[in-house]
């Protein structure tokens, strides 16, 4: 299912789930803006020392932007055809060496190896993610959500870019600093 433009109010509608592929489909497709892809880079501040995740990578644009700035990637997206979709954006611009593409629901991926995460899913999903967060995502690791807090969790960062109609907001939390004295919400 791919929608037009945000999912600002798709929350007060309920949690969106369908299955596909054994998973849960916990969000719809809705790509982040390419306006937004720099400051994703400069708030995270991306090098080549990082490994990004994007959790729900939709086609890989978040990823191949890092990667572009010399990171290496982790796409995971439970929906064949968009990490396919993926593949061939990077296979085109000849980095898809340096990403791991997992078609495989995000629940099923080991988080260890990430030094950054992107998320843009809803606030119900982020909350759904955070004990896998919690257990497994090492000390320093940047994680970044789109217009979607982790409830509880404190950013360290919070950072509005104008889309011209509206504000999108990311928020920066860093894993032992953003979670350390958690508020029950
Ligand atoms: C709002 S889109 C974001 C796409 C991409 N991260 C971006 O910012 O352009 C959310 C994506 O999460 C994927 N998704 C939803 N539930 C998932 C799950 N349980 N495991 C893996 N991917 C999932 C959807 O298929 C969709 O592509």
């Amino acid at each position: 299912m791919v929608f037009e433009d945000e999912f600002d109010n798709l929350e007060a509608l309920g949690l969106f789930i369908m299955t596909l592929n054994g998973g849960s489909v916990l969000a719809p497709w809705v790509p982040t803006r390419d306006e937004i892809l720099p400051y994703i880079v400069s708030l995270a501040k991306i090098g080549p020392n990082d490994v990004i995740y994007d959790l729900g990578c939709g086609d890989g644009r978040v990823v191949i932007e890092a990667v572009l700035r010399g990171a290496r990637g982790v796409c995971v997206e439970i929906n064949k055809e968009l990490i396919s979709k993926a593949e061939e954006k990077a296979r085109k611009l000849g980095i898809i060496d340096r990403i791991t593409f997992i078609n495989d629901d995000f629940f099923n991926v080991p988080l260890s190896d990430a030094s950054v995460i992107y998320m843009y899913l809803l606030t119900s999903v982020n909350r759904m993610l955070k004990p896998k967060l919690s257990k497994e995502v090492k000390l320093g690791t940047r994680i970044i959500s789109l217009d979607f807090e982790i409830p509880g969790w404190r950013p360290v960062h919070v950072v509005k870019v104008s889309l011209g109609y509206r504000d999108a907001t990311l928020y920066l939390y860093i894993k032992g600093i953003s979670d350390v004295h958690e508020i029950n919400i």
